[in-house]
Formats: structure tokens, sequence, C-alpha cells
């Protein structure tokens, strides 16, 4: 079983030709809400690729918190453990898609709502679990606790630090996997990803879009090449990247063979709007590993 502890949000996106002015206002070409959040995204791309999962996190007491339960639910991702808070919004993220531009704001609402302490009552969950995969939409402090809880159980944890934050070393040092991408590299090191990198060997794995990723091995930098695509929505693809990984780690792939699965369920997870829809199921993704296409 994998472990999901994180953030549900639903996505309001609009898409425009660009991005407004500030003070401009424009015409948009069209709204959809979508069920999101890097938590949850998480766990559906591992439940599409057969992998079993569940989520604990906490939604509130309006429409969306129960169509994200349902969404997740009808993918398959046990959700016994998401908490439905009483007179509190659910997580949005407003999410706007301009040709070359995407921007979003996130408000956390209930994802918020977790005190440090309730890590402890999650200590059998995730002591169970072969992986746990965590973000930093919810609290910080809460996630520390969580991190520090599978170090000493000796459950591996995929750390996704988005959005980025300063981190402690503590954290970083009891964290199996951390996983930024270029941008949240730089802000969490604030030193060159190849200096980060050797310095966190088989840990640090820094996702470069449609490069790929970079690790280090303790004797070389490692470059996983990513695959062409045609990009038509990039939402979603880093949390295709971090379910992924999680669930080929979990099954025993070396580091190299999960980072290649991973990049090629993110390859394939672009090519669809929206964060989950165009997450890949496994034999997607085997034949994209096989042949490229
Ligand atoms: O990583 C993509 C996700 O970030 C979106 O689904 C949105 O909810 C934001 O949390
Ligand atoms: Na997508």
């Amino acid at each position: 079983m994998i472990t999901v502890i994180g953030s549900m949000n639903m996505d309001l996106v609009v898409k425009s030709e660009a991005p407004p002015l500030r003070g401009e206002t424009i015409l948009g070409e069209s709204f959809d809400t979508h069920p999101g959040g890097k938590g949850a995204n998480q766990a559906i791309a591992v439940a599409k690729l057969g992998g079993e999962v569940q989520i604990a996190g906490k939604v509130g007491s309006d429409t969306f918190g129960k169509e994200m339960i349902a969404n997740l639910h009808d993918h398959g991702v046990d959700t016994q453990y998401v908490q439905k808070v009483p007179d509190t919004t659910s997580g949005v993220a407003l999410i706007t898609v301009a040709e070359n531009d995407n921007s979003i704001i996130v408000v956390p609402g209930a994802n918020y709502l977790f005190e440090p302490g309730e890590a402890s009552a999650l200590r059998t969950l995730i002591q169970s679990s072969q992986m746990l995969i965590v973000q930093l939409e919810t609290p910080l402090p809460f996630v520390e606790m969580l991190v520090s809880i599978a170090f000493h159980e000796g459950t591996p944890v995929v750390v996704n630090p988005a959005p980025a934050q300063t981190l402690n070393i503590s954290f970083i040092q009891q964290a199996t996997y951390v996983t930024p991408n270029e941008t949240e590299c730089a802000i969490l090191f604030e030193e060159p990803i190849e200096e980060a990198i050797a310095r966190y060997p088989n840990k640090l794995i820094v996702t470069q879009g449609v490069k790929g990723a970079l690790y280090h091995d303790g004797a070389n930098p490692v470059r996983i090449e990513g695959f062409p695509v045609q990009a038509i929505d990039t939402t979603g693809a880093g949390d295709t990247f971090n379910g992924a990984l999680g669930l080929g780690l979990a099954e025993g792939r070396s580091l190299t063979e999960a980072v290649r699965f991973a990049n090629a369920a993110a390859s394939l997870s672009v090519e669809h709007f929206g964060a989950q829809s165009g997450m890949p199921k496994r034999e997607r993704v085997e034949r994209r590993l096989r042949t490229g296409e």
C-alpha cells in the first residue's frame, strides 16, 4: 500500500490567449472545474498506474469537498482517512492557462488545518505502508512530523517540496527522496543544481520538464532523458512524476528505472487538459518506454 498524505483542491481553470496585464480586464476562452491538489493528483497517478493507494487529508464542508472525495473513490483511491471539516472551505486553485504562461493561486482552506500533533495519529498508517508520499500544500510543521515518523518507522518517503519553501537540513536528511523542479531546487538550496545533487546522492532528484530528471549516484551525475511531447497542459505533470516514482520504487525498481518510468508517465500526462485526466495507465507507460511512442 502506498500512502499519500496531503492536499486536495478543486482546480478552477480559466483559459485565455494571454494573461491579463496588471489592472486589465480581458475576455477568457473557457472555464472548467477539475479535481486537483498535489496530494490528490499524486494518489490518482498511483491508482491509474494500478497501484494500491490511500490518501489522508482534509476537505471542507462544501460541495467541492464531496466531489473531490467521490472523484478519488471513483479512481480506486481509499479515502477512509479523508476528514470533512465543518464550517470550512475546501482548498481551491485558481489556474490561468495562457500560451506559455500558467499561473496558479492556491487558497488552502481545509488543507491547512493540520496541527503537527495530528501526525502521531497517522503513525500506524505510515508504519504499515510500503511508501509515503508528501508535498508542501499542508502546513510544514505537520509534514516535518510525518517525515520524522516515516524515518523512525523505516518507511521510505518521497518529499515533493512544492510549492517551494525553505526547509531544515534535518528534514531533508530524514527524507528518502526529495523531488524539486529546477525552480524549487534553486529556492531550496541556493546553489547550482550540480552542487545540490552531489550533496544528496541518490536522494535529490531534480525534474527538468522535457529534459527529464537529474540526480547524482555518489560517483557521477545521472541524467535520465525525458520524452519529446506535444504539451497541451502541464498542470499535474510533476504530480504524475511523483506518484509514478513512488510506485516504481515501492515495486522494487532501481532509482534509474523508477525515474525512467516516472518520466514516461509525466510525459503522457501533459497531452490532455487538467491535472488528472491525462494521467496514464501502466500499459500506456510501458509502451512509451518500449517504443518511445
Ligand atoms: O500540481 C498541480 C496542482 O497544484 C493543481 O492541481 C493545483 O490544485 C495546485 O495545487
Ligand atoms: Na495535464
